[in-house]
């Protein structure tokens, strides 16, 4: 039988898990109180009983929080829980020697959620979807879930059956469904199904809702559209995209409008805007400037050329499918737009920061799904001559570790030279 052992957590870290002084990491715990646990590795321990509760302690909302891992804190009361997320921020802006007064976390509903990358697999008893357990490769089965969107989470019944027969005895499948506007839009990846299965994939789809189904054995291989009842759409604004299977989205639109409205009021009266890291021009349809919006990924970014063709007359959004990291836009380049939005992927963008830090863009608004990176750019941008005006927490990814955030920063505009 494994050894029990008590433990004191100090503090709540920034995955969700209780620490104990070791470092040990007590998933589903909290600060102050005393545990017994069993030991799941060097630096990790499973909560088996709780001597001493914490007065922030409430009952999970959700009946899967103890096994499934797409949740970390459910069990922590509200206060304590925005405490906790705003200070992973302003933690984070401080490693970096950076001190701004937060604005309040906007709080996004559950059920927003449009977008969930589940896994499927077949088991003796039949099959099991939906998200990893806390810490291991096991799957929970899941029949409800607080934060996904009310479409996806009414398919998976009808998912779970058409896997049934779909996959093979023991075979695994990662399925990324995104609520479309007019739809469900599945990417599944996993092996090659055979001419049986691949027909049944329309049936299944036109009796579920699903506008697409499209397939690839791994990640990174272009995906290959098997059903396509409709093509799914996602209006940006007035602009309506159809994305390629998988595309990055904000993961809720609540997030993304509140984000929009953020870049809207912090651009204000800007005529020409550059946008980086676009995606499908999630924020360069609804500004009202000329934008040019700079993508790396090819699909992505065709999707958003379509869109700006089909939305507006010529100029008004121009599209350039670009790789920021090798090719990042230069300050000079840079200096002739009067605002840069960049929202770049987790791990920030460097590069791209350190032009636009030597750059004269009166306002750059940052978007990011990582604080850590945020701040490392950030201090960048800082040491470049801007300030660092406001900085807005988006509880996008709700009862999770991770925080999505948008951020204002300007620099006095350079006087013009003299005229000869
Ligand atoms: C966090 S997403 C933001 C997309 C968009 N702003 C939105 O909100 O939907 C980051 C985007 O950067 C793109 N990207 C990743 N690496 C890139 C690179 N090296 N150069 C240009 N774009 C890149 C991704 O394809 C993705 O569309």
């Amino acid at each position: 039988m494994d050894e029990t052992v008590e433990l004191e957590i100090r503090k709540l870290g920034a995955g969700g898990d209780g620490i104990a002084d070791g470092p040990v990491f007590v998933p589903r715990t909290l600060p102050g109180e005393r545990v017994r646990a069993t030991r799941i590795g060097k630096d990790r321990a499973r909560a088996v009983g709780i001597a001493t509760k914490s007065p922030d302690r409430v009952e999970p909302p959700c009946p899967h929080f103890a096994q499934c891992g797409g949740c970390a804190v459910q069990h922590l009361a509200d206060a304590p829980y925005v405490e906790w997320k705003t200070g992973l921020l302003t933690a984070a802006l401080a490693a970096r020697g950076l001190e701004t007064k937060l604005a309040p976390m906007l709080r996004i509903a559950t059920g927003t959620r449009r977008r969930a990358e589940l896994a499927a697999l077949r088991t003796q008893g039949g099959v099991s979807l939906g998200f990893h357990a806390e810490g291991s490769s096991e799957l929970v089965d899941i029949d409800s879930c607080l934060v996904l969107s009310p479409k996806i989470v009414a398919l998976l019944p009808a998912l779970r059956a058409f896997l049934a027969d779909f996959l093979r005895p023991a075979e695994a499948f990662d399925i990324h469904a995104t609520a479309a506007d007019n739809g469900i839009d599945l990417l599944l990846t996993g092996r090659s199904p055979d001419a049986r299965k691949r027909a049944s994939l329309a049936d299944f789809a036109a009796a579920n809702g699903i506008v697409r189904i499209a397939w690839r054995r791994e990640p990174g291989e272009a995906p290959e559209i098997l059903a396509l009842h409709e093509s799914p759409r996602i209006a940006f604004g007035t602009v309506e995209v159809i994305p390629p299977p998988g595309a990055f989205l904000q993961a809720a639109r609540p997030a993304e409008l509140a984000i929009a409205s953020e870049i809207a009021a912090s651009v204000g009266r800007a005529k020409r805007i550059v946008d980086l890291y676009a995606g499908l021009g999630t924020f360069s349809f609804p500004l009202t400037g000329r934008v040019h919006a700079v993508e790396g990924d090819a699909a992505a970014s065709a999707a958003m050329q379509a869109g700006a063709r089909a939305g507006f007359r010529a100029g008004r959004v121009t599209c350039e499918t670009r790789d920021l990291e090798r090719r990042p836009l230069l300050a000079e380049e840079l200096d002739e737009y009067d605002a840069a939005i960049f929202d770049p992927p987790r791990e920030g963008a460097r590069e791209q920061a350190a032009h636009l830090a030597a750059s004269s863009v009166p306002v750059v608004v940052a978007v990011s799904c990582n604080p850590a990176s945020f701040a490392r750019d950030a201090r960048v941008l800082v040491d470049g001559g801007y300030t660092l005006s406001r900085v807005v927490p988006v509880d996008q990814f709700l009862w999770t570790g991770h925080l999505e955030l948008v951020a204002t920063f300007t620099k006095p505009k350079k006087p013009r030279g003299p005229r000869y």
